[in-house]
């Protein structure tokens, strides 16, 4: 019964390398793959939806004398509580400062200073080492990056094309139990119709899961679909149950999610008690405003509990109106126009999700458990960040490891076969849906009680709540998918409830508090640090 993967009604189309996302660790991949072979990239909606063009702060790379590989990669232990892979981080450290100058002749106009860039500073790092373009360093970035792919002859650009499932051999004909990947099944939007797309390779370049709660930093289109599809495939995931919750959202009933920067406390800004003007991070740690953004969310989190508060203030207003203009343009402008003036007064934030450190795991290459299939970036879990990410690591990561993967591609393409005859899509068996508002319902149900019940303070009472829920809505929602043609929103809510149900799992699976896992129950660390993988 329901959505098969079988002939009929649809288009098919074979190509070199299919990347799934257009964000920094998509088209780093693609760029680099493109002089050598076709590469077809996705994205669900327009090329600059994902998180990447939403990055505010920067990017974390030594560029200083003063600094040191060796000082990134204990900032980078440390905010992670030690689950780091140390091999993984000293990679992408050591890979920052070239993956840096890369951007910029691709024309990424970084801020800088005589003959030399500007460096920010972000918690959790013990030197000013982020460059940055102003406070919009990620629209900067991806502009750059669509730019050169759209020049690039080898390289197509396709959008509003959903990726589904990816490709195995239980899809070929004849059936096989093979693990390999082919590529994958789409639902093209302007066409309506599942598309089959095939290639040698399959690179997923997805994007996190933010959504999977209420209140997250994230763009609507970070569902976790990579993670649920390389999960359906067969692949290994970790670390699920670390979800960093960023300090500071602007905490306003009509704009929901826009961050506030990490960025504006490095330079100075404070965090205080909107009831007395109470400066409480001192209180939490000695690092202040500066602690890794685990310690300083839990403490917004605290005092907004155990004061009754809708938010809690940061302020940046004592620093000379010039400075703050020159430094955060846009926020500044954004906060105007919502009638925040934020070089005279406090900007009222709260803590909202914010980053997927867990994911498909990956070796040092981007190669998954599955021959053919590659994940790089935010879906990925390549042990960069471990317990919790340092901050502006992360676009880091996708410039490194998208160009990881592409070296490891091409060093073994000889030995990668060409893809076999795939059924197409098969919806003989499916009508439309009758009841649209089923899949609006569990879309914030998932949503809200992600938010209620595995949010930054967790108790193994909450976290068996919320699998309760998994289960009734997953029956709920596999149900509908197998009797409805689908939908983008129905995709997107298959891949939710599969990535709430990983996050759940994963954290009840953890009997510690480590990094971003907090839970009353187990309130101590453990002395060794272990990933929680989960096996499918
Ligand atoms: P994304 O940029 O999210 O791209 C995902 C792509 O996958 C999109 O093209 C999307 O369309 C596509 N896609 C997803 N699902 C499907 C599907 N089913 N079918 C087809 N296509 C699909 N990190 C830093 O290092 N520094 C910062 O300053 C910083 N600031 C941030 C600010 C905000 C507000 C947010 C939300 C995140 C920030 N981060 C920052 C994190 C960083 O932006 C992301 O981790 C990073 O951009 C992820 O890049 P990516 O290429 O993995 O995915
Ligand atoms: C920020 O600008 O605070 C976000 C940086 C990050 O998420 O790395």
């Amino acid at each position: 019964m329901g959505n098969q993967h079988k002939v009929i009604n649809s288009n098919t189309m074979n190509t070199d390398i299919i990347i799934i996302g257009s964000g920094a660790a998509g088209l780093t991949a693609a760029l680099n793959l493109a002089p050598h072979y076709k590469v077809l990239v996705l994205a669900k909606g327009g090329l600059s939806d994902g998180s990447t063009a939403w990055a505010q702060g920067g990017i974390a790379a030594v560029l200083e004398d003063g600094d040191s590989f060796n000082s990134h990669i204990d900032d980078t232990m440390v905010a992670g509580a030690g689950l780091n892979n140390r091999a993984a981080v000293e990679k992408v450290v050591e890979h920052a400062p070239e993956a840096i100058a890369r951007l910029a002749a691709l024309g990424v106009p970084f801020n800088a200073e005589a003959d030399h860039l500007h460096l920010t500073r972000e918690g959790g790092h013990s030197h000013r080492r982020i460059v940055h373009v102003d406070d919009a360093t990620g629209w900067a970035v991806q502009q750059a990056l669509v730019k050169a792919a759209e020049a690039h002859p080898n390289i197509t650009l396709i959008t509003d094309m959903v990726a589904i499932d990816l490709i195995t051999g239980r899809h070929c004909e004849p059936y096989s139990g093979e693990s390999h990947v082919w590529g994958v099944y789409a639902f093209n939007r302007k066409t309506n119709r599942v598309d089959a797309l095939t290639a040698r390779v399959t690179i997923l370049a997805t994007g996190g899961a933010g959504r999977t709660y209420l209140f997250s930093t994230a763009p609507r289109g970070a569902t976790g679909d990579g993670i649920a599809m390389a999960w359906r495939a067969g692949c290994r995931v970790s670390n699920m149950e670390m979800n960093q919750f960023h300090p500071t959202c602007l905490y306003n009933l009509e704009v929901k999610n826009f961050l506030i920067t990490e960025a504006v406390r490095g330079e100075g800004g404070i965090l205080k008690l909107p009831t007395n003007g109470h400066r409480f991070m001192p209180d939490f740690d000695d690092r202040a405003e500066l602690a890794p953004r685990d310690i300083v969310a839990r403490a917004i989190d605290h005092e907004i509990k155990r004061l009754g508060l809708d938010y809690v203030h940061l302020d940046i207003s004592h620093k000379s109106a010039a400075f703050i203009k020159e430094h955060f343009p846009n926020i500044y402008a954004r906060l105007l126009d919502l009638g925040i003036d934020i070089t005279k007064e406090p900007i009222p934030v709260v803590p909202a999700q914010h980053y997927t450190c867990g994911g498909v795991v990956i070796d040092l290459d981007g190669r998954t458990d599955l021959p053919g299939l590659y994940a790089v970036g935010e879906v990925s879990q390549s042990g960069l960040h471990g317990a919790n990410r340092l901050a502006s690591n992360s676009l880091l990561e996708c410039f490194v490891f998208g160009e990881a993967a592409a070296q490891h591609i091409r060093a073994n393409w000889d030995r990668l076969p060409a893809p076999p005859k795939i059924h197409a899509w098969d919806e003989s068996r499916v009508t439309d849906s009758d009841e649209e508002v089923i899949v609006k319902h569990n879309w914030s149900e998932i949503r809200r009680f992600m938010w209620d019940y595995v949010g930054i303070v967790r108790t193994t009472k909450r976290l068996e709540r919320a699998s309760h829920r998994v289960e009734l809505l997953r029956r709920e929602v596999a149900d509908y998918y197998g009797n409805f043609r689908v939908t983008p929103d129905l995709i997107e809510l298959r891949n939710l409830i599969e990535v709430a149900d990983l996050i759940v799992r994963s954290a009840l699976a953890r009997k510690e508090s480590r990094g971003l896992h907090y839970t009353l129950d187990y309130p101590d660390m453990l002395t060794e640090a272990r990933d929680t993988v989960l096996m499918p």
